[in-house]
């Protein structure tokens, strides 16, 4: 048996093998199936890229219209999912809804198939379909409505945002909310995804694999630091306060919400181009004083911490864009959610196919041999 460095995290250890995605921290690349993401944003939708991770390349005009008319044939969900959905309280949080809603869909579709490429394609649609419809139905079932119906005349990321508000969002927004997901849709071996692979690599069905992928997506040090950024702007409120919040942060050694990154010592190339899309959405909508604050951190921060590689990431923008776009700060993390399923869904694919079950070592730090103490002599 080989023995390996114990490394906290996994740092540096390579978990699998892959072709999906790259990322070349140093010099701020980012690419899926080698297309670089500046290239995919500006020409390619959240849907054809959905396809490029999923099947390996681009599709052709007729692949992609059939995906489409698939995608909109599946986004309704069945009732029983949204009277489930009904008796979630409308407290809780709405990534806790959509990982219980996302496991609940398996209970409706017939157990691994997996040798089945048609069992594949029809889960990957589901899924696909499905969850921006969940979202938006714990968001209208907590405001005490009906789930809204998707609309077959509105494409991916403009239905969802009708299915948010009831109301057909702006074009922009729309543009805007789409080049967002294709920007969210796959990072490599982040923790969501290796639990995806890990849950995958036992061959159990794909709604338990996006349900574990769901649920690891939610923490603060991941999908969840999007909230935390608009909640730290808020608590910093205005931009003669930013100074003081670095240095407190840096007397406290507390964490910077949307700042560092495993991999990426330069600014997140998603960060650029969500910075530039909150742009857009400001100059036609109007600003958001919440930027400048976020501006001058971003001056700060590269002040102090640029020696240590720490620069804005993917979540830094983000939330402003979404602010903009009339999306809930509850929601942030579930829509991250709903951009990463294409990544997860590539990599089971691609986990099916070279399967071996996860099954790591531990180092034993505890004792041996010990005495078993009655429960009065303790
Ligand atoms: N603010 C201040 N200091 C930081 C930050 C930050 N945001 N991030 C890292 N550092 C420091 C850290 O204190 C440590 O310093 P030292 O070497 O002096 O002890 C050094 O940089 C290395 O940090 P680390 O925590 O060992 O790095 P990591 O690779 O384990 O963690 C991270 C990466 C993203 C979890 C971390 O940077 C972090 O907690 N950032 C804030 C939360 C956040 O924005 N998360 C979103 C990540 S990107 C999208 C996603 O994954 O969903």
């Amino acid at each position: 048996s080989i023995v390996c460095e114990f490394k906290p995290g996994l740092e540096g250890i390579p978990a699998s093998q892959s072709s999906i995605s790259y990322v070349d921290g140093q010099q701020g690349v980012l690419e899926y199936r080698g297309i670089p993401i500046e290239k995919l944003a500006t020409h390619s939708t959240f849907l054809e890229t959905s396809y490029l991770l999923i099947w390996g390349q681009l599709p052709t005009t007729a692949e992609l219209a059939a995906f489409e008319q698939e995608i909109r044939y599946h986004r309704r969900i069945k009732y029983r999912i949204r009277d489930m959905m009904k008796c979630f309280p409308e407290s809780g949080h709405p990534m806790d809804a959509l990982q219980a809603s996302a496991a609940a869909l398996g209970l409706f579709y017939s157990r691994r198939a997996l040798d089945n490429p048609e069992y594949i394609r029809a889960a990957v649609v589901r899924l696909v379909a499905k969850i921006p419809t969940m979202v938006a139905a714990f968001q209208m079932i907590r405001k005490g409505n009906d789930p809204i119906q998707p609309r077959d005349d509105l494409d991916y990321a403009a239905n969802f945002l009708y299915m948010l508000n009831e109301r057909e969002p702006d074009p922009l927004a729309a543009k805007a909310f789409d080049v967002s997901l294709t920007l969210h849709a796959e990072h490599t071996m982040n923790a969501s995804t290796f639990s995806a692979r890990v849950t995958a690599s036992t061959l159990t069905d794909p709604y338990a694999v996006i349900a574990s992928a769901v649920g690891t997506l939610g923490g603060p040090l991941h999908g969840g630091a999007n909230e935390e950024v608009i909640s730290m702007l808020e608590e910093i409120g205005s931009v003669g306060n930013v100074r003081a919040y670095v240095e407190r942060c840096i007397q406290e050694k507390s964490k910077i919400m949307g700042f560092g990154h495993r991999v990426y010592k330069v600014k997140d190339p998603r960060a650029i181009i969500l910075q530039d899309l909150a742009e857009q959405l400001f100059a036609k909508f109007g600003s958001d004083k919440y930027y400048d604050i976020a501006l001058e951190l971003e001056r700060v921060v590269e002040e102090k911490f640029a020696h240590k590689g720490i620069y804005p990431n993917v979540d830094f923008y983000s939330g402003l864009v979404y602010r903009k776009i009339g999306i809930p700060t509850d929601l942030y993390t579930p829509v991250f959610a709903i951009a990463r399923v294409a990544g997860w869904l590539a990599h089971w694919k691609e986990q099916l196919a070279e399967n071996r079950i996860f099954r790591p070592t531990q180092v034993y730090m505890g004792n041996h041999d010990m005495p078993y103490i009655p429960i009065e002599e303790r």
